[in-house]
């Protein structure tokens, strides 16, 4: 907008110039400044009055650079290391360049190659729509609003949708992906006990080196699907009934809150490592399990899955035994099943299968930091 009315103004004072060349048309420009917001003091000439505007729009670039609470929507600008960035703003009652955030996406050159961030800010709202951002577009920012006011949400099930990447409401292919402050639902309704092909997953992610901060994903059966890739999740707030958290991720979850809906029996984690040779497993660090119900720490749904959980908070929900062999008894010496340090109600491992570990501070190290995830090269 500033941008817009500094090369306004300044076009405009070329064109004023060039048809009259006459001060007294000068003046009126003047004249017609001084009613503007970004008013021309009483004894200033143009030039240092856009001098000066153009001074405050670089000083604006810089923070937006810095906080992205002060973006300068819709353009492209540097950041503080000279790349540039574009930032796009979606908004469904027309405050941006996009009423949806799938037209936004699509209006993004495809390009594998390119390793500069593009944000598409979302202002606050319920988006009712399906969101697919392909391979050929990484580097993507989603910052919403907060993730209580910007919300993707959509309703439908496997069955319906016909594989639990297809029902997803988001499904993230795309390497770098970022998402800060939103929520992602699918608001099919739980199933009931025993149905098949009712789950509905919220989030799907194959894309790798994605991170995501203070996001809500929201479902019952199947929420998120962390299919493969490594990914850092931070203060996120995920909500589910059974095998919530599945898929062969490699990833980091940091002082986030796993939120238990009720179902018969349900589980937080369906891990599928397939072979120890594989880096990949669910990492649950300072984080909290609340909710009511029933519920398995992890199901093995891979023989080789792994999933620990370490210095976590455990509501009196957890099932004794906390874990599960996926009725294949021959999982039970491949998987890596693992807590240490946790506390709270359903923290006591009296009950717990032998076939999983209490880990010493050493065994849990290697999962503790974003190095489980080799995040000192991707994530900042
Ligand atoms: C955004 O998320 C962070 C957690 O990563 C949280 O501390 C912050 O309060 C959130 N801001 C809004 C506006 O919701």
């Amino acid at each position: 907008m500033e941008r817009r009315g500094v090369l306004g103004l300044v076009l405009l004072i070329v064109v004023s110039f060039q048809l009259t060349a006459e001060a007294g048309r000068a003046a009126t420009v003047a004249t017609k400044l001084r009613s503007d917001s970004h008013k021309l003091t009483a004894d200033e000439d143009f030039y240092s009055w856009v001098v000066r505007e153009g001074q405050k729009f670089q000083a604006k670039k810089t923070l937006a650079a810095k906080n992205p609470e002060h973006q300068v929507t819709g353009t492209v600008q540097p950041t503080a290391d000279g790349d540039t960035q574009t930032y796009i703003v979606v908004d469904k009652n027309g405050g941006g360049q996009f009423f949806t955030i799938q037209d936004a996406i699509n209006s993004i050159k495809r390009d594998q190659k390119r390793t500069t961030r593009i944000t598409i800010q979302v202002n606050a709202g319920r988006y009712e729509e399906k969101v697919v951002i392909p391979k050929n577009t990484p580097y993507l920012t989603l910052q919403g609003a907060g993730r209580e006011s910007t919300i993707i949400t959509h309703a439908e099930t496997k069955e319906q949708a016909g594989s639990d990447i297809a029902d997803a409401t988001i499904a993230i292919s795309a390497p770098n992906f970022i998402a800060r402050n939103i929520s992602f639902q699918n608001s099919a309704p739980p199933p009931p006990s025993g149905a098949v092909g009712q789950q509905a997953t919220a989030l799907y992610i194959s894309g790798d080196m994605g991170a995501f901060y203070g996001c809500g994903f929201l479902g019952a059966q199947d929420t998120l699907y962390d299919h493969n890739g490594r990914h850092y999740y931070e203060e996120c707030y995920i909500e589910g009934s059974i095998d919530f958290i599945y898929g062969d991720g490699q990833s980091l979850y940091k002082s986030c809150q796993l939120n238990v809906i009720p179902a018969s029996t349900g589980s937080l984690t369906a891990q599928k490592r397939m072979s120890s040779s594989e880096n990949t497993g669910f990492s649950f660090v300072d984080c909290s399990v609340t909710g009511s119900g029933r519920v398995y720490l992890g199901r093995a749904w891979g023989s080789s899955s792994r999933v620990v959980f370490i210095s976590t908070w455990l509501a009196d929900i957890i099932i004794p035994q906390g874990w599960q062999d996926w009725n294949d008894p021959a999982r039970q010496q491949s998987v890596y099943y693992g807590e240490y340090n946790c506390f709270g109600p359903g923290s006591n491992t009296d009950g717990r299968v032998p076939w999983s570990k209490k880990l010493s501070l050493s065994e849990a190290e290697p999962f503790m930091t974003k190095s489980f995830i080799d995040g000192d090269s991707w994530i900042f």
